[in-house]
C-alpha cells in the first residue's frame, strides 16, 4: 500500500474498524475511506456495485459484520447467517469486478470444530461440529474464507487476504450486557459493582476455562502487515492471536484492577463454562514476521481506561 493509496475501512465504527483507521492514520495513509451503515448498507449488492464504481477503492479492509455474544447468535441466527454473509458476498463481487488490489477478509475462531484439538491451526476448519450456539455465524464466516480461495482460484489473483483473528478487545468495544463479548461484558459489570459500592460480585461459571484475547490494534497491525505481504500469502486462511491464553478467573482479577473494583469475585458453578480452553496456532502467520506488541496487561488498561472514560454516562 502506498501513502496514497484508496483505501476503503468498512465498518469503521466498530472496533476492529476504529482501530484500523487508528492505525492507518499513525502510519500517515491519507486516502482512507468510510461510510456509515446508514450511509451504505453493505447487504445491498446494487448500493455496493455503485460505490465501488464511484470510489475505486484499491485496498479493502472487510471489518463490517454483524457480530454479537451467545445471547444475540442464540436470538438472532438468521439475521447472522444472512448478514454477514450478504456483506460479504455484495464486497466480494465489487471487489473483483473492479479490480481492487486486495480485500482482507476475517473470519472468526468460532468456525473450528467445537472438539477441536488445542492449539486451533488453520487445518482444522469443517473437521467436525461446530458449537451450536454460534452455528449460524460461523457458517456464514466459513463461507467467506471458501470465498476468498474460491475468487483467488477462479481469478488466479491474490486478491483476497483471510484473517481468523481471537477474540478481540479494546477502545469501541461493545459494552452492552446483553450483546457483549466475555471481557467487555465482564468490564461492564466490575465496573457497575465498583461505583455501587458491592463487596462482592459472582460472575458466571468455574472461572477456570482459559481463553485467548488479541488488542484490537494488534489485530488491525496484523491486517496491514497482510496487506503489505500479500505476495507472499499462500491461498488459505490464516490465524491471527497473541499466543497466550488465561483463564477467566484471571482475565477477571486483572480486569478488576483495571476498573478499580477491589470487592471479592465470586464464582456461580450452576452457570455453564462452555469449551475448557480456546486458543489458535497461529505459527503460519508469525513465521511471515508479524509479531503482536499488546500484551493483555496493557490492552486491558487502555481498555478500562476508555471505558470509564467515554462510558460512564451510559450506566
Ligand atoms: N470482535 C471479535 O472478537 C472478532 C473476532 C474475530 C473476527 N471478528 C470479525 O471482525 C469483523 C469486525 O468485528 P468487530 O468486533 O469490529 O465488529 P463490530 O464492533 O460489531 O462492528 C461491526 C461494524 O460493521 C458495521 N455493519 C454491520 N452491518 C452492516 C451493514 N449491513 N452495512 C454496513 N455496515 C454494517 C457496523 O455498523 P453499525 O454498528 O452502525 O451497524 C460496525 O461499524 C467482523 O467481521 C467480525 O466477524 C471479530
Amino acid at each position: 500500500m502506498r501513502k496514497s493509496s484508496r483505501i476503503y475501512v468498512a465498518g469503521h465504527t466498530g472496533l476492529l474498524g476504529r482501530a484500523l483507521l487508528s492505525v492507518l492514520g499513525e502510519r500517515g495513509y491519507t486516502e482512507v475511506i468510510t461510510r456509515t451503515h446508514a450511509e451504505l448498507d453493505l447487504t445491498d449488492g446494487l448500493a455496493v456495485d455503485g460505490f465501488f464504481k464511484r470510489e475505486r477503492p484499491e485496498y479493502v479492509f472487510l471489518s463490517a459484520g454483524l457480530t454479537g455474544g451467545i445471547v444475540a447468535n442464540l436470538t438472532y441466527p438468521a439475521a447472522f447467517l444472512h448478514t454477514n454473509i450478504a456483506i460479504q458476498d455484495s464486497v466480494f463481487q465489487a471487489a473483483q469486478k473492479y479490480n481492487a488490489e486486495r480485500v482482507v477478509f476475517y473470519g472468526s475462531s468460532c468456525m473450528y470444530p467445537r472438539d477441536c484439538p488445542q492449539p486451533m491451526k488453520e487445518e482444522h476448519m469443517l473437521t467436525g461440529a461446530m458449537e451450536k450456539t454460534s452455528e449460524a455465524y460461523a457458517i456464514a464466516k466459513t463461507v467467506g474464507v471458501i470465498a476468498c480461495r474460491a475468487y483467488n482460484a477462479q481469478y488466479k489473483t491474490k486478491r483476497f487476504l483471510a484473517l481468523v483473528p481471537n477474540s478481540l478487545y479494546g477502545p469501541y468495544d461493545n459494552f452492552e450486557l446483553e450483546t457483549s463479548h466475555v471481557l467487555a461484558g465482564l468490564i461492564r459489570r466490575l465496573y457497575e459493582a465498583h461505583i455501587e459500592g458491592r463487596e462482592r460480585i459472582a460472575l458466571w461459571g468455574s472461572g477456570m476455562p482459559r481463553r485467548e484475547f488479541l488488542f484490537s490494534k494488534d489485530a488491525a497491525e496484523a491486517s496491514i502487515f497482510a496487506m503489505e505481504n500479500a505476495d507472499r500469502l499462500e491461498n488459505t486462511h490464516y490465524n491471527i492471536g497473541s499466543g497466550a491464553d488465561y483463564s477467566i478467573k484471571e482475565l477477571a482479577e486483572m480486569a478488576a484492577w483495571g476498573i478499580g473494583y477491589a470487592g471479592a469475585i465470586e464464582w456461580d458453578r450452576t452457570r455453564p463454562d462452555g469449551a475448557e480452553r480456546k486458543i489458535l496456532d497461529s505459527a503460519r502467520f508469525l513465521s511471515l514476521g508479524w509479531r503482536p506488541k499488546v500484551n493483555l496487561e496493557e490492552g486491558l488498561k487502555i481498555t478500562c481506561d476508555w471505558f470509564v472514560k467515554n462510558k460512564v454516562k451510559m450506566i
